[in-house]
């Protein structure tokens, strides 16, 4: 059960009829299983339980900061990839030491943010959001460095500023995690990371140095990454790249594995999260205990199937082949099929039935070729294509499931379409998280033209 089932006919997330929810806040929207959430977090911390790692979720698969402050509340660290993340993160209530700071492209004014909180751009309206004075807050625990630019900038302003940031270099093993090219990230010819041959040298080349220690290692190789072996053999890589900077006298304290673990979109497609950690404790379980820190990077694999997508029908239309379906729900609100073309169990919130497979074609009666598209002017619209479904109707609601992670965080205004609500339920609560955004929202800021003064 991923905190959703179908119950009377209608499908429930927690106690909470679905149905209800749109009724009250329109669609599209995202609703989140807050005990959904829970027990995917309780399942990766058992699955890799003897290695005690430090969880840092990871804030871009679903950035609402109420997700965040509940994961913070089971005990998670955050992983952020911009300074807008690391400000979310730090107002969800995480502490800066809890928070590592990934990403390839950090600006100076990111880096003094994450430094020094006199640089929040919060600085003036943290209280709003419920957050304390940044000023106090300190440096974030950990920058995940990307490269020898970036760690001079960091060395820079951390001298400038008087703070000793500590970092981890990201390995790009060169390792192929066997996952969509668009989000493989461990390969050589990929923008992330160092490459391996040259991670001595670096730490040889910034020992010692006033505004940044180098503390350890970071790899991500991918993400979802649907076998265990990719890992396997990137944390060889890194475990031995680990051994050379001891044998230098460098003293390697961490080590991050990031994220990528995987989940089901459709049933039994991947091993389970249980066989990633089976093959990977063993290789870390003795440095562990000789007091190697190993954290982690969950986004996917907490969020994913701890959240569905609501679209109503506006329209069905007969094709020769086909039926489109088409509701309010699009590229502009879920973007993965288009961008990856990325497979999304899709069924209709009424169902009377068995509970149906997730996969491409269900063993139901009745069912019919659709496409379930949205209302975007492009051809690449679509939620799921060449799909037997059951007969629906104008008006119908219709579930995108494993909708949760990399969902709501790629939404856009295409069309001039507000990003959808969210609602987390809880038990029998459903809280909107995030109001739909109103059309004069998206209007405000193209309001008044401002003459630059140049
Ligand atoms: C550096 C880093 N860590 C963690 C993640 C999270 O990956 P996932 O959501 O697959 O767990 C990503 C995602 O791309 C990433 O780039």
């Amino acid at each position: 059960m991923h905190g959703f089932h179908w119950h009377q006919n209608h499908l429930h997330a927690d106690a909470v009829p679905v149905a209800a929810i749109a009724e009250a806040v329109g669609t599209p929207t995202y609703v989140y299983s807050a005990s959904a959430i829970r027990q995917a977090y309780e399942r990766l911390r058992a699955a890799f339980a003897p290695l005690d790692p430090d969880l840092h979720y990871a804030v871009k698969a679903s950035p609402n900061h109420h997700i965040c402050r509940l994961l913070g509340e089971l005990g998670a660290g955050m992983d952020v990839v911009s300074g807008g993340e690391m400000e979310r993160a730090w107002v969800s209530g995480c502490a800066m030491r809890d928070i590592v700071f990934a990403g390839v492209g950090k600006s100076d004014a990111e880096i003094r943010a994450a430094l020094d909180g006199r640089y929040s751009p919060l600085r003036e309206v943290a209280e709003r959001f419920g957050a304390g004075d940044p000023v106090e807050r300190g440096p974030v625990g950990l920058f995940n460095v990307e490269s020898e630019s970036e760690l001079a900038a960091i060395a820079r302003l951390g001298s400038e500023l008087g703070i000793r940031a500590r970092g981890c270099v990201r390995v790009n093993p060169n390792v192929d995690p066997e996952t969509h090219e668009y989000t493989t990230t461990g390969k050589k010819e990929n923008k992330f990371g160092v490459d391996a041959d040259r991670i001595v040298e670096l730490f040889d080349r910034w020992r010692d140095d006033p505004g940044i220690e180098l503390v350890g290692l970071h790899v991500h190789i991918g993400s979802p990454v649907p076998k265990v072996q990719p890992y396997v053999e990137a944390i060889e890589i890194v475990l031995r790249l680990i051994d050379a900077l001891a044998a230098r006298g460098h003293r390697i304290d961490t080590l991050d594995l990031g994220g990528g673990w995987p989940v089901a979109y459709r049933e039994g497609e991947v091993p389970p999260l249980e066989a990633y950690g089976a093959a990977i404790v063993p290789l870390l379980e003795e440095r562990r205990r000789a007091g190697l820190r190993v954290c982690l990077e969950p986004g996917r694999s907490l969020l994913a199937n701890s959240g569905i997508l609501l679209s109503r029908i506006q329209h069905i239309k007969e094709g020769k082949d086909k039926t489109f379906i088409i509701g309010d729900a699009g590229m502009q609100t879920m973007l993965r099929p288009a961008l990856y073309r990325a497979f999304h169990f899709v069924w209709p919130e009424r169902w009377s039935g068995e509970p149906p497979t997730w996969c491409e074609t269900p063993e139901v009666d009745g069912l019919a070729p659709c496409d379930l598209v949205g209302p975007i002017c492009e051809t690449g619209d679509f939620l799921a294509r060449d799909r037997p479904l059951p007969p629906m109707e104008q008006g119908d609601l219709v579930v995108v499931f494993s909708a949760g992670a990399y969902g709501m965080s790629m939404a856009s205004n295409y069309n001039d379409h507000g990003r959808p609500a969210e609602v987390l339920v809880d038990g029998d609560q459903a809280r909107v998280v995030n109001e739909r955004q109103s059309l004069a929202a998206i209007l405000e800021t193209e309001r008044s033209p401002r003459l630059l003064d140049l």
